[in-house]
C-alpha cells in the first residue's frame, strides 16, 4: 500500500494549496483503491475532497462490504478521521502514515461521534440498494448510471438519496453516490464521489462534457447548486440533466 502512494498522490488536484495527498486503500476483497484530495477554486473549501474520502468512496462505489486498511501520505485530519468513523464504526479499520506505525481508527479517534450515536446499527458499508425508483422512463446512459448510484447511496440521517453520473469527452462514465455522515459536514455529496473516481482512473476534470443528477424533487438536502456550481469551475461547457426520484 505503501509503494502505491505516489502514485495516488500525482492524481491530486490540488491548484488551491499546491498540496498534494495520496490515500490508498484496502478493501475487504483485497483489492486497492487509489485517492487524491481534490480542490475547486472560486467555491467554499466545504466542496474539498480529502485523499482518505475519495480512496474510501471509491472502494464504495466498488462494493466492497468493509475497508481494512488505508495508507496516507501524511497524517488524517479530524475531518477525515470521521468520515473514516462511518465506514468503520467499530473503528478497526488500521491506519497506516508513511513513516510512522500502523494504528487503529479507535486509537486516533478515541470516545467517538458516530452513527450509534444517531440510533443506527449500521455505518456506510456495506453499500445497500435503496428502494427507489425514476419518476421518467429514459434511455439516457448518463441519467441511468446516476440513477444507479442514487439507489446505493448512503443517506440514512436524511433520506435524500442521489447519484451523479459524469461523461468525459472520451465517452467513460463516472458515477457518485451521496455518502453522508452522522456528523453531517464531513459527508461526501455525489459529484464529489464521481469527481474521486474520475482522478482515480487519470482522467481530469476538463474532460467532463455531459452530467447528470438524480435526487427527490422537494428532498430535504439538495445537491443541485452544489453540482451546479462545481461542473461552471471543472468544466464550464458541460451540459447536465437532472431527473427525479420517487
Ligand atoms: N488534505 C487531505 O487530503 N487529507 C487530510 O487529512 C489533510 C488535508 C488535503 C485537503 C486540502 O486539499 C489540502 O490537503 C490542504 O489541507
Ligand atoms: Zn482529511
Amino acid at each position: 500500500m505503501l509503494a502505491l502512494l505516489p502514485e495516488a498522490q500525482a492524481r491530486a488536484f490540488a491548484p488551491l494549496s499546491r498540496f498534494f495527498v495520496g490515500a490508498v486503500v484496502r478493501g475487504g476483497s483485497g483489492r486497492v483503491y487509489l485517492g487524491a484530495n481534490i480542490e475547486i477554486p472560486g467555491l467554499p473549501l466545504s466542496q474539498t475532497v480529502h485523499a482518505e474520502q475519495a480512496a474510501l468512496a471509491n472502494a464504495y462505489m466498488a462494493g466492497e462490504r468493509e475497508v481494512t486498511d488505508i495508507a496516507v501520505t501524511a497524517a488524517p485530519c479530524g475531518h477525515c478521521r470521521q468520515f473514516l468513523q462511518e465506514l468503520s464504526p467499530d473503528g478497526e479499520i488500521r491506519v497506516l502514515v508513511k513513516g510512522a506505525r500502523s494504528v487503529k481508527l479507535s486509537q486516533l479517534l478515541p470516545a467517538a461521534f458516530g452513527p450509534q450515536d444517531l440510533g443506527r446499527k449500521q455505518g456506510a458499508l456495506p453499500p445497500m440498494d435503496n428502494p427507489v425508483a425514476l419518476v421518467a422512463r429514459t434511455k439516457d446512459a448518463v441519467v441511468l448510471a446516476a440513477f444507479e448510484s442514487a439507489r446505493k447511496s448512503y443517506a440514512p440521517y436524511t433520506r435524500a438519496h442521489s447519484g451523479v453520473a459524469l461523461l468525459t469527452v472520451d465517452r467513460r462514465i463516472f458515477t457518485g453516490s451521496y455518502i453522508e455522515n452522522a456528523a453531517f459536514n464531513p459527508s461526501l455529496p455525489p459529484l464529489q464521489t464521481a469527481l474521486a473516481g474520475l482522478l482515480a482512473a487519470g482522467a481530469t476534470p476538463s474532460a467532463i462534457v455531459r452530467a447528470a443528477l438524480v435526487e427527490f424533487d422537494g428532498a430535504k438536502v439538495s445537491q443541485l447548486s452544489g453540482v451546479r456550481s462545481a461542473l461552471s469551475v471543472l468544466a464550464p461547457t458541460a451540459r447536465m440533466k437532472v431527473a427525479s426520484l420517487f
